[in-house]
């Protein structure tokens, strides 16, 4: 059986490196297993209006039951993110929050997750992926633990073009993937 794997990329601009690190990390998934961007680009600023019954005038939207569905159908998630400003991205957060409601029907609970980060600069987003961690530590997800995994002034990684040059760097992120899959095969035996 087919194992679903969504790739939060936690950029929204189009030359983003978080996107192109996460196209060159698709492919290194084993057979049986398919990985995919899941868009976060579109879904409205998180109001809790748009889930409390108190509020019936305030419809949840479409964008955000069709996020929640995915991830809810999915064996694992991975986020591939950059920092802004020492934490995540507004729409790494956003997306977080939106799946995070209702309480009855939490979308992240149980799922196994992988995160990997970056910077253009040479910390390799470490605030970032640490402040992801401290975000989705409510929903006890199971964890890829080592490596963290902090890529540093990713621009370099491509240079100049969409494919990751370093082959090291490559079976470095296939073994994070191998590990990711391991945390999901795991879990779906419990
Ligand atoms: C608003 C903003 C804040 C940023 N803050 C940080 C930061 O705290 N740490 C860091 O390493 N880079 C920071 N950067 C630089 C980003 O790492 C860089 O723009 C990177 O290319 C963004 O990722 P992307 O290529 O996936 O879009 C920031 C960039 C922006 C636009």
């Amino acid at each position: 059986m087919t194992q679903h794997v969504s790739v939060i990329v936690g950029s929204l601009r189009g030359g983003s490196f978080a996107r192109k690190i996460a196209n060159n990390i698709i492919p290194l998934f084993p057979d049986g297993v398919e990985a995919r961007i899941v868009e976060i680009r579109d879904l409205p600023l998180y109001n809790f209006d748009y889930d409390d019954p108190a509020v019936p005038e305030v419809a949840t939207p479409a964008s955000y039951t069709a996020f929640r569905d995915t991830i809810k159908a999915s064996d694992g998630v991975l986020f591939v993110t950059p920092e802004n400003n020492r934490t995540i991205p507004a729409c790494v957060k956003n997306a977080v929050d939106i799946g995070s409601k209702p309480n009855s029907d939490v979308s992240w609970t149980g799922l196994p997750v992988g995160i990997i980060s970056h910077s253009v600069g040479r910390m390799g987003g470490y605030s970032s992926q640490k402040n992801l961690r401290l975000a989705l530590s409510y929903f006890d997800m199971p964890t890829v633990g080592q490596p963290e995994v902090f890529l540093s002034t990713s621009p370099e990684l491509f240079a100049g073009g969409e494919t990751i040059v370093r082959e090291s760097t490559v079976e470095y992120l296939r073994d994070y993937v191998t590990r990711l899959v391991a945390v999901m095969d795991a879990q779906s035996r419990d």
